[in-house]
């Protein structure tokens, strides 16, 4: 499927007033307005939250390992996000480990109601800050026990499961799923996700319960979860790009991204967020940075409007299918 294809499907969501007061959400909850709501909102399970959230990965040391180089900063730039609307925050208890959400619960809690915190399981770090997997389904049990109690939490909005290999799907991905499933019936989770799936781990997923969000790496410059993403438009399954900077890509310096941000006054990390916004109504931004510059520019990318010129551009320079 190419980009082309998936932007002449963009579907914008009608927010179905009626069913509104179904849903958990800052938007009920408060008569204020924030910028970010231009670029609207989207269901998270039975959460609703703005498509503008904030990915809190980067708030822990390098390498996602240790505290943070600047921890007052750290804790100013998640209050931030809060006060400009954000109602959408992705951690992981295996940031750090623990030090980011012991971050989110020191500078958030009590936390305001409608901020969906979503976490993922599936990984450890050891003591040197190797990556190890952490996914049986005991384990997973325990790690979404662990990120409730580091983030002073009774129930989490979502939580997904994060895949740490290509395998496909069967037995055990059967087994993982369900205690994600066990938690949620038990009240611990609203919602359960999927991390780093094939569309195959999706469908079977599917036949087996409902999958609140999707996160899998995707960005101009990897566009290769392009079926999982025309899977969650399909079935409007919340999709969150990680990496949807390009990380280490060098993404943010592309001169078709300077050229383009150039012309519609936005910078090019902002073109690359708003191509995000603009591709399909179903996708939820988690940008991370540890600054508040980086913040306030990410967020304002809700308010950067592609055109047909700029749309054919970044298509021409960033194929699908890579
Ligand atoms: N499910 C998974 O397996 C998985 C994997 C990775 C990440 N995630 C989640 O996805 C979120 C997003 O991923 P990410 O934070 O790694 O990658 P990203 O958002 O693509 O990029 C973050 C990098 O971009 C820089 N940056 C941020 N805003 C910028 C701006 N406006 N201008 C220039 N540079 C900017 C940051 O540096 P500064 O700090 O200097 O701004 C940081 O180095 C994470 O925070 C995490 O919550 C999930």
């Amino acid at each position: 499927m190419s980009t082309a294809f998936l932007i002449l499907e963009r579907v914008r969501l009608d927010l179905g007033i009626g069913s509104q007061n179904t849903f958990r959400s800052n938007e009920q909850e408060s008569a204020v307005t924030y910028t970010i709501d231009v670029a609207g909102f989207h269901t998270l399970g039975p959460w609703r939250v703005r498509r503008v959230g904030y990915g809190a990965m980067q708030l822990s040391g390098d390498n996602v390992f240790g505290p943070p180089r600047d921890r007052d900063e750290a804790l100013r730039v998640l209050r931030a996000a809060v006060d400009a609307g954000v109602d959408h925050i992705d951690t992981a208890q295996f940031y750090g480990p623990r030090v980011v959400n012991e971050l989110i619960r020191e500078a958030l809690h009590p936390y305001p109601a409608g901020l969906a915190i979503v976490s993922k399981v599936g990984a450890r770090r050891d003591t040197a800050g190797a990556v190890l997997r952490f996914d049986d389904a005991d384990q997973l049990r325990y790690d979404i026990e662990q990120n409730l109690t580091t983030l002073g939490v009774d129930r989490l909005a979502a939580v997904n499961l994060r895949l740490m290999d290509d395998s496909v799907p069967g037995a055990r991905f059967d087994a993982q799923l369900a205690s994600l499933v066990r938690a949620r019936e038990e009240g611990l989770i609203d919602g359960v996700g999927l991390s780093n799936i094939s569309a195959d781990h999706l469908l079977r997923a599917l036949d087996q319960t409902g999958i609140v969000c999707v996160q899998n790496l995707f960005n101009l410059a990897d566009q290769r979860s392009a079926a999982v993403l025309k899977l969650c438009i399909d079935r409007d399954i919340a999709f969150a790009p990680f990496f949807p900077l390009g990380q280490w890509r060098g993404l943010r310096s592309h001169p078709v991204l300077a050229a383009t941000g150039g012309r519609l006054h936005a910078t090019p990390a902002q073109i690359a967020l708003s191509w995000l916004l603009d591709l399909a109504p179903n996708i939820l931004l988690i940008p991370g940075t540890r600054t508040r510059t980086h913040l306030a520019e990410n967020l304002a990318s809700a308010s950067v409007e592609l055109d047909d010129a700029a749309r054919a551009d970044l298509a021409a320079a960033f194929p699908a299918g890579r």
